[in-house]
């Protein structure tokens, strides 16, 4: 994996469970929003409330904020092209880079909405714990997510896509116009039934991170616990659940020394109504979606077998090869308190960043991958494999075809 996608896991959930505290059950559903809303009492670890009707929030304008989405009203996914990331630095610093954004700001969607739900189902249909998974203690986080998402968060924003049914008043299913599906409002008890339902409908991979248990170890470090990732860019998710941060990022060249520390720190400090987002990138020598391995360099190309290495770069097909990006967001779940690490995956033609100018731009960010204090992350990347071909297509458009 790039360092970046450990970064994207390592963004993934823990909790001061300070928040604890807080009256944590009365938040999404208090007593001026009409929605009766079926819940399950594991919803709320803390403090179940049999009248969910009468609960209120105290006004935390922090809390509330999940309900207040903003509504994209007039959001039309069809002629929405899909954000534009290019994330690449002449340096490569490895950084957080985060951003503060909105809770509305979540989930985007664009005109691969269609085609990227059919893979993901496709997907769904084959493959299990390579994709989904949940440890028990996640149930809470899952289920929390889950009524929200499908409750507040998508027919709120997205109001031309997801419409609550029968009424929004008493709605008891979510009704997702581009597919006309039916989805249940209250929370399959089976954490990976969400997790799949959750995966069918957004084209978002999503990780569930909670605190480390009290008398562990790893004291005070978070723990991936969940996760619905379809498209993992090169590593393969089951071999991250139940690890801490810090395990999760072990691959990733000077992780441990430049930033465990602080990333630690970030995800146990995160409040609740903050929202944060940063993008990573790598170039890939394929174009699929949904990589399990492959995107790093294996121990021929890194081990300096020449032979190896040779071959390995004589087969990259500029034709299949991509600038990939991933737009990732933080936030926690004030009801379980749990982070949820979320991104959405995009690839680009390098024809793309050729016509738009910015060729030597990302030839020099990929050069830099060798420098910014970060040594290993060429190799890392892969880079030493596809960086040569990359680099001189990028600046003349030599060797490869341009698609469109
Ligand atoms: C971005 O970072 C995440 C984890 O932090 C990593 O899994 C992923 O491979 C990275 N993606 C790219 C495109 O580099
Ligand atoms: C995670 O922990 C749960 C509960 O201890 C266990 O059942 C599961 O096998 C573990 N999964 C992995 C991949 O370590
Ligand atoms: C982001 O928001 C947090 C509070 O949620 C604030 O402390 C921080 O200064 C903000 N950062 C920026 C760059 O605005």
């Amino acid at each position: 994996m790039s360092y970046f996608h450990y970064f994207s896991l390592s963004f993934i959930v823990i909790l001061a469970f300070s928040l604890a505290s807080r009256k944590l059950g009365e938040f999404y559903f208090h007593s001026n929003t009409q929605h009766e809303v079926p819940f399950r009492a594991s919803f709320i670890p803390s403090k179940p409330t049999s009248n969910v009707q009468s609960t209120k929030n105290n006004g935390d304008p922090c809390i509330a904020s999940y309900q207040d989405i903003e509504p994209l009203s007039n959001f039309d996914w069809r002629t929405t092209e899909p954000i534009k990331l290019r994330p690449f630095k002449p340096k490569f610093h490895l950084t957080m880079a985060i951003e503060n954004t909105s809770i509305s700001d979540l989930i985007p969607f664009d005109n691969t909405y269609l085609d990227r739900i059919r893979l993901r189902r496709r997907l769904l249909s084959t493959l299990s714990t390579e994709i989904i998974a949940a440890h028990p203690v996640a149930q809470p986080a899952v289920h929390e997510f889950y009524t929200w998402v499908f409750t507040i968060y998508l027919p709120s924003r997205y109001p031309t896509m997801f419409t609550l049914a029968p009424s929004p008043s008493a709605p008891t299913s979510l009704t997702n116009l581009i597919t006309s599906e039916s989805i249940p409002l209250l929370a399959p008890l089976n954490p990976l039934e969400c997790l799949r339902t959750i995966a069918a409908h957004i084209d978002d991979d999503f990780l569930f991170l909670l605190p480390s248990p009290e008398h562990s170890t790893a004291k005070d470090q978070y723990i991936l616990r969940a996760y619905a990732t379809l498209f993992p860019s090169g590593f393969n998710p089951a071999t991250k659940l139940n690890r801490t941060l810090r395990e999760i990022h072990e691959p990733v060249p000077r992780y441990a020394s430049k930033l465990a520390f602080s990333m630690d720190r970030f995800f146990r400090c995160m409040p609740v109504g903050r929202v944060v987002k940063r993008a990573n990138w790598t170039v890939t020598t394929s174009r699929d979606l949904h990589v399990l391995s492959g995107t790093h360099a294996s121990a021929a190309e890194a081990g300096g077998d020449g032979a190896g290495l040779d071959k390995a770069r004589e087969d990259v097909d500029l034709g299949e090869t991509v600038l990939r990006a991933e737009r990732q967001t933080l936030h926690r779940l004030p009801g379980s308190g749990a982070l949820v690490f979320a991104f959405k995956t995009y690839v680009y033609e390098l024809g793309d960043v050729v016509r738009e100018g910015r060729g030597e731009e990302l030839a020099c960010a990929i050069e830099g991958l060798g420098e910014g204090g970060v040594v290993g992350m060429r190799g890392y990347k892969r880079a030493d494999v596809w960086g040569e071909k990359v680099c001189a297509f990028l600046r003349g458009g030599v060797g490869g075809e341009i698609k469109g």
